[in-house]
């Protein structure tokens, strides 16, 4: 019972640290200032580090939702590939059609993760310029394995852009964004990062910025070309959450005082944790193997159990 408040132990939100929240209270500073710019270098130079990335890094002050649109309302010409394996992936595919793009749909029962071979059947049908997944599904789950899809992408597609939800994994398991190639990678603030909703970051690849520049009617209050604009000189387009800004930085400092190894180590213990309890009860899991999340345990409640 830190702050006289219980501990969530939800999907997300996720328990805020009395340290976290106290940053939330400082005074507020200008955001065409100085300082802001200070604050802003220092937060993307930090998430650049956990994800293991050079791309551009951009706050965003509202939920990740509205990063599904900023990926692809930037990207696609010719038609998004979408694999629904849960509620936020069929959410996403769904935000798609609502934008008027040319949506394509590998869908798949739940508890299923994504299946390389079926992107690849997909993918060869040339119907399609931009490949959306989640990694983590929230409402299953099933952490999806990157590697392989990167080898596909890399080796067969490669001018496929490749966009990933990472809402309930970013900052709680390790994804190398260079090395898998990822052009455009999300997440919201209310999951393994710790702080309150309301407060979304991406990384974005440079073939993304310079794709994005040839698309049209994209809007405004989206447009990566106006986000680069700002974020160059340190700055966002329009006033920020400057409180969820204080908080991020003080993430930072916790997961650099922590070591990344030691984060995600950290974090495949309380999963192996977790489904040990699960086993010992009776119960089983309820993505497939070798698909189970690393940072929230769906169980499959087969076993009634009394609550005492
Ligand atoms: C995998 C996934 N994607 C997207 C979202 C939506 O995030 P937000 O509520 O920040 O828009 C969630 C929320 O739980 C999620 O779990």
């Amino acid at each position: 019972m830190e702050n006289n408040f219980p501990k969530l132990f939800i999907p997300g939100p996720t328990h805020v640290s009395k340290e976290i929240l106290e940053e939330f209270c400082t005074s507020q500073i200008g955001h065409r200032t100085p300082e802001i710019s200070e604050l802003i270098g220092f937060i993307t130079h930090g998430i650049k580090e956990i994800l293991y990335t050079k791309n551009t890094i951009f706050l965003i002050s509202h939920a990740a939702t509205g990063l599904w649109e900023m990926g692809t309302k930037n990207s696609s010409e010719k038609g998004v590939l979408h694999c629904v394996n849960g509620a936020f992936s069929s959410k996403w595919a769904l935000s798609s059609d609502k934008c008027g793009l040319n949506v394509g749909l590998i869908d798949y029962e739940w508890g299923r993760g994504v299946k390389v071979e079926d992107v690849d059947k997909y993918l060869s049908t040339g119907n399609y310029d931009v490949f959306a997944m989640v990694h983590n599904e929230t409402s299953t789950g099933v952490m999806s394995n990157l590697e392989e899809i990167s080898e596909l992408l890399k080796s067969k597609y490669p001018d496929i852009i490749w966009l990933v939800d990472a809402v309930s994994s970013m900052a709680g398991v390790k994804i190398n964004v260079d090395e898998l190639g990822i052009d455009f990678l999300l997440s919201s603030t209310q999951k393994a990062w710790g702080l309150p909703a309301g407060f979304s970051v991406c990384s974005v690849s440079d073939r993304m910025i310079e794709k994005s520049k040839k698309i049209q009617n994209k809007g405004y209050f989206l447009d990566i070309e106006v986000y680069n604009k700002y974020i160059k000189k340190l700055q966002t387009p329009t006033t920020p959450s400057i409180p969820h800004m204080f908080g991020l930085k003080k993430v930072i400092e916790v997961i650099k005082d922590e070591g990344l190894n030691n984060r995600w180590n950290r974090h495949i213990e309380m999963a192996e944790f977790t489904r040990s309890w699960a086993f010992n009860h009776g119960q089983e899991l309820f993505p497939e193997q070798n698909n189970e999340s690393l940072t929230l345990t769906c169980i499959k409640n087969i076993k009634k159990m009394g609550c005492k």
